[in-house]
């Protein structure tokens, strides 16, 4: 795949921009290498999204096993003429938007008042952030795009300010790809970028049994298993790595303790890896295992408990007829501080 260099190609509605990534990472693989040089070994989940990864992923959300997808989806269908009428024409920024499927149900109801606004998509993979956003602005036709490159954290730290009235959506439950310090963290600075009055829309997977949950990350066709695979593949392209992907399998198990289904990538045997970029060379014992990725399952009152601690006061909720997704949307306090 060709893709032209993205700040060539704007136009006064579309714009696609990466985030500095100089003011966050130390150095780019600082995170990789502090990852596999501890123990156990882990990985940062956003790896997973170069554009076979995001590819992968896409297909995941289509598995029957992964019903997260759809159910937030079905929510999201019935919601959505309701949280514009509440929100009003306002900036919508979302993070880790992906191919921005789910999103468009919010910009056909905000293009129904008929009005000009814009969307601020964020995500690691270019790729994906790029055609996404060049489809919708074919099919918005009031819509202006800014997309950004980057990450979660970049796009907390650099987003730019604005004097609209704004609503931030974080979907799919990516948010419980986040430790619960990390959460808390994360909810801390989004307090800062947010203005009085502006809303953060927020999907969460809710704990539910144990079955339905491990299946959802244990699927048939083996496309979570290739998806968790293919962080290897990426970090020896991105890094001149050798790990060879013949000698790792994927696992994914509930940790019931902490709600939290995590993902593994386990050595068959023990061997040595090199990332040269990285100047890192790393031994696996056999039976190793590289945690890959958490995917927390929520408990909807605690949430909503959290939300309020960092001013993020829940205006409504909603969920689907089993209690497997919630949708919350929050409103941050205003203050008489000026
Ligand atoms: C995109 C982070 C929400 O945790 O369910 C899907 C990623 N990992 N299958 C999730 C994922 C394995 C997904 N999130």
């Amino acid at each position: 795949m060709i893709i032209p260099n993205p700040e060539l190609l704007s136009d006064a509605r579309f714009e696609v921009k990466y985030l500095d990534s100089h003011q966050t990472d130390a150095r780019e693989g600082e995170d990789v290498i502090r990852g596999l040089t501890s123990s156990p070994k882990t990985l940062p989940p956003k790896y997973f999204y170069d554009s076979k990864g995001s590819e992968l992923f896409e297909r995941i959300c289509q598995l029957p096993e992964y019903y997260l997808t759809r159910t937030e989806t079905a929510i999201i269908t019935a919601a959505c003429e309701e949280i514009v009428t509440i929100t009003g024409v306002c900036e919508l920024i979302e993070l880790g938007s992906g191919n921005s499927q789910k999103t468009r149900l919010f910009l056909s109801a905000y293009e129904s008042l008929g009005k000009p606004w814009r969307y601020i998509p964020i995500d690691v993979s270019r790729e994906t952030l790029y055609y996404s956003a060049l489809k919708l602005c074919h099919d918005y036709p009031l819509l202006s795009i800014l997309g950004l490159v980057g990450t979660i954290e970049q796009a907390l730290l650099q987003l730019p300010p604005s004097c609209h009235k704004r609503m931030l959506i974080f979907l799919g439950s990516t948010l419980g790809n986040f430790t619960p310090d990390e959460t808390e963290e994360f909810l801390r600075l989004l307090r800062q970028i947010l203005n009085p009055g502006d809303y953060f829309l927020l999907g969460i997977d809710l704990q539910k049994p144990i079955d339905i949950v491990e299946k959802a990350y244990n699927d048939n066709q083996g496309v979570t298993a290739a998806f968790n695979l293919n962080i290897l593949s990426h970090l020896n392209w991105r890094f001149e790595g050798n790990f060879d992907l013949s000698l790792f399998k994927h696992q994914a198990v509930y940790n019931f303790e902490k709600h939290q289904i995590e993902m593994y990538l386990q050595a068959t045997e023990s061997h040595k890896v090199r990332l040269n970029k990285l100047n890192l060379e790393i031994s696996f014992d056999e039976g190793e295992k590289i945690l890959t990725e958490i995917s927390r399952k929520f408990n909807l009152q605690n949430m909503i408990t959290l939300l309020a601690k960092y001013d993020l006061n829940t205006v409504k909720f909603w969920t689907d007829k089993d209690n497997w997704f919630a949708l919350i949307l929050s409103q941050l306090k205003a203050t008489n501080l000026c």
